[in-house]
Parts: structure tokens; C-alpha cells; sequence
């Protein structure tokens, strides 16, 4: 996030003036000549060292308590104080659910702290393979394999499936672990702007006809913009031009669709979707990723993906306290119709307020501010007077679409989120 102006004397303190430099996270990646390995790396310390504001203001901070609406982090400079948490992906708060976490007490007191293995080497217990049932059959699916992390169920999942011989077509807004699964495949990368139809028709019908490995990759929810993707018609084209679909439902999975059950659902396409790739770090509110799909696609992808067979298990404690999330899921009993009530209330506050917020859909609302200079000094002083949101700009986004993001959470109080709409309107004034 690395690029701007603006000058912090105290870390805790604000301070308005600012200071022309040029300071861009792409000048930074690059050994210079005459420069060894790590000499980049001093240019960036300096930069942190110097008080100009970045946006990595919030690097270092840690919570001084477990998750809940209004919570305890201490900064840095060891600055401890309560903020709104606006912040958060764990949007139903599951991971403190008194239910979860017995499971997981009891999985820990079991099996211990790790497995100790990968998967396939007897790194999973019993509660790994229930999960993953559990999961398949969330997707009416024949089976589901889980992967220790979210990022590396994209880049495994894809590197598995994809080679030199095939073709990805991706909307240009997808998360960066599907980008670097894709690199990693070797595969021919497409890329069509977010969400145009249109122009992912163009690519489709370019597609050599000899070219049989197709595969389009799109977020479900998009994690920035909080839109969701047009997947009644990227199945209809995937159908015409012979492909197969893989979403990434990191931020749908338990929030969007008539019964939580992600963007799929919310299309009703469930039954065109080949990879349903899901992330438990998110609302399931754990750690991992998975991948469910036809029986002998999952089975491919335990021998194949290198980010599942040659990385440890998850921990049986995750796993035992996700078995839970999911039993929530299930019967949709883990608080998402009052997420999305107080999700709607605050976008509709924001929108009232005068602040753009796009085509948000989900529990993710971004607000956009479209000026890195104004970025930095905003989110370092939301924190300071006690609300927390997400920073965003290059390289998640364009720096001239940099934005707040804000995640919505179920335990939020509507005094809570009316007071972090003042304040967010007292200093955008
Ligand atoms: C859309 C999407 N996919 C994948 C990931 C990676 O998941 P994890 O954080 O569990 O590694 C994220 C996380 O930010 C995400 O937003």
C-alpha cells in the first residue's frame, strides 16, 4: 500500500500536514543495480521509519482480545484502545460460538496441537474426513477435499488441473491467489473486465476449437467490491462454449443465497458449477479452503495438488470446531438473516450519508474515496477515534479506485454502527 504523502509525527496522534513524496509499493520490488538482494529492503524500512503516512499505519497492531463488535487492539507503539470492529471477515462471529468451540476443545484435547503429517500420509484424523463430507454435501456434491489454507486451495486447485495445453479465463477482479494459481499452471491466461459478459463472450469465441482444456474462474462474492458474479450467465456462455466453471466462494459461502448457501445459489446455478472452491477462514470462521466437486475430480486433486499433498494438515481442532460451522450452516441457524438485516441498514446509512459504496451485495461494503492521500489520513484516523475498517488500494486495487472496505458483523449493535457512520461523516467533512 505503499505510496504516498502526508507526514504522522505520533502514531497515535494525527497530524495534517504533508509532505510531497513519490513512494510507490511497484518501486520497491525490484533489486537496483549496485544493490544486493536485501538493499530493497532497507529503502522500505526507512520509509516505515519516517513518519510519512502509507497506509501500513495498522502494520504491527494485534487484538488484545477475542472477537466481538467492540474490541481491544493495541497499536504498535503499544497504544491500546476499543474500536468498532468494522473489519472483520468472520462476519457471523462463529468462531466464538459456544458450540464450535467445545468441538474444537474437544478435537484439541484428542489429537493435540498438529498433525504432524500431510494428508495423504495419515495427516488427517476422522474429523478431517467428516468436514469434508460435511462440505459435500452443503454443495450437494460427491465429495470435497479440504487444504490446510484458503490461498492454497486456489493455487492448488487450479496448478492440478490446468497446463500449457489449456486456457483460463478469469474477470479481472479476482482474488490474487487464483492469479497466482494460474501463473503457476502455466496455462494461458485470459482476463475480462469485472463482471462484462460481453467481453467474456469475445475471448470464449476466439477459443481455438482444438483447445479443450477451458476453465472460467471468478469470486463468487467479489472480496472488494462485495458484488456477486453473474453466474446465471457465465454458466449459460460456459455451456455454449464448452467450459468448465470454477468460483471462488470465499465471502458468499454461509451469507449470500436463499439459504446461505453462497452465490450459486443466490443464481440458482448450483448444479452448473464444476469447482465450488470455498474459503473456513471467512464466515466459517477458521482456517483452510476447500474444493468440492465430482468424486474422481477430488480424488485427482489429492494426488495432484501440490499445495494439499505437500503441506501439513489442518489442525484437528479447526477441523472439529468446523464440523459445527457447518451443522449451522446446514440449517441455516448461524445468524446470516441478521447479518443481512444490519448489513442493509448500514449500507443504506452510508448511502444517506453521501458516501459511494457501489453495487455491494454482500456483508463486504466498500467505501470508495478514489484519493490515496485522503485514504491514509481517513483510515488512520477512523482508528484512532475507534473505528476499525480495512484499507485498500494498490496492488488489490487500482490506486485511483482505493477505498474503505467495511465488513459487516452479526454481534454488531445498530448504536454501533449509527456512531461509526458519524464519525466516518465528522472526517470526511
Ligand atoms: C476471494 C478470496 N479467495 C481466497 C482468499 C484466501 O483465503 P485465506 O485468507 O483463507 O488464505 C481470500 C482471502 O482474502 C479471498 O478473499
Amino acid at each position: 500500500m505503499i505510496s504516498q504523502e502526508t507526514k504522522l509525527e505520533n502514531k497515535s496522534q494525527i497530524n495534517t500536514q504533508t509532505k510531497a513524496v513519490n513512494i510507490k509499493f511497484e518501486n520497491f520490488i525490484h533489486t537496483k543495480e549496485n544493490e544486493d538482494l536485501f538493499d530493497k529492503t532497507l529503502r522500505v524500512d526507512n520509509i516505515l521509519k519516517s513518519g510519512i503516512l502509507t497506509g501500513y499505519e495498522g502494520l504491527g497492531m494485534v487484538s488484545v482480545e477475542k472477537l466481538s463488535s467492540v474490541m481491544k487492539l493495541k497499536e504498535k507503539d503499544g497504544y491500546c484502545h476499543d474500536v468498532i470492529m468494522l473489519g472483520s471477515n468472520s462476519y457471523l462471529n462463529v468462531a466464538n460460538n459456544p458450540k464450535v468451540v467445545k468441538a474444537s476443545k474437544k478435537a484439541l484435547e484428542k489429537f493435540g496441537m498438529g498433525m504432524g503429517a500431510v494428508s495423504n500420509y495419515a495427516g488427517i484424523c476422522e474429523l478431517h474426513r467428516e468436514l469434508e463430507e460435511k462440505i459435500a454435501k452443503f454443495y450437494n456434491c460427491e465429495d470435497a477435499i479440504v487444504f490446510p489454507s484458503g490461498y492454497g486451495t486456489n493455487v492448488g486447485v487450479i496448478s492440478a488441473l490446468c497446463n500449457s495445453e489449456d486456457i483460463i479465463i478469469n474477470d479481472s477482479a479476482n482474488h490474487a491467489s487464483i492469479y497466482d494459481g494460474c501463473q503457476l499452471s502455466g496455462a494461458k491466461i485470459k482476463v475480462y473486465p469485472h463482471a462484462n459478459m460481453k467481453y467474456l463472450e469475445r475471448i470464449l469465441d476466439k477459443i481455438p476449437p482444438e483447445v479443450g482444456g477451458r476453465l472460467i474462474i471468478t469470486d463468487g462474492v467479489f472480496s472488494m467490491d462485495g458484488d456477486i458474479a453473474p453466474l446465471d450467465k457465465i454458466c449459460t456462455l460456459a455451456q455454449k462454449y464448452n467450459c468448465k466453471v470454477m468460483v471462488d466462494d470465499a465471502h458468499g459461502v454461509g451469507i449470500v443465497g436463499k439459504t446461505g448457501r453462497g452465490s450459486a445459489e443466490f443464481y440458482n446455478v448450483q448444479d452448473k458449477i464444476d469447482l465450488n472452491v470455498g474459503m473456513l477462514s471467512k464466515a466459517p470462521g477458521g482456517l483452510g479452503g476447500y474444493c468440492a466437486a465430482k468424486r474422481e475430480v477430488v480424488q485427482y486433486l489429492r494426488l495432484y495438488a501440490r499445495t494439499y499433498f505437500f503441506s501439513t494438515a489442518l489442525p484437528a481442532s479447526v477441523a472439529g470446531g468446523l464440523i459445527e460451522v457447518f451443522n449451522l450452516f446446514e440449517k441455516d441457524k448461524a445468524g446470516r438473516s441478521e447479518l443481512m438485516k444490519k448489513t442493509k441498514y448500514l449500507k443504506e446509512k452510508l448511502i444517506n450519508a453521501g458516501f459511494d459504496v457501489l453495487n455491494t451485495q454482500s456483508a463486504i461494503i466498500p467505501v470508495m474515496i478514489y484519493d490515496e492521500k485522503k485514504l491514509f489520513k481517513l483510515y488512520q484516523e477512523l482508528r484512532m477515534q475507534g473505528v476499525y475498517v480495512n484499507i485498500v488500494t494498490y496492488p488489490a486495487v487500482r490506486r485511483k479506485e482505493c477505498r474503505l472496505r467495511l465488513c459487516v458483523m452479526k454481534d454488531l449493535t445498530y448504536g454501533e454502527l449509527n456512531k461509526a457512520v458519524e464519525i466516518m461523516k465528522k472526517l470526511v467533512k
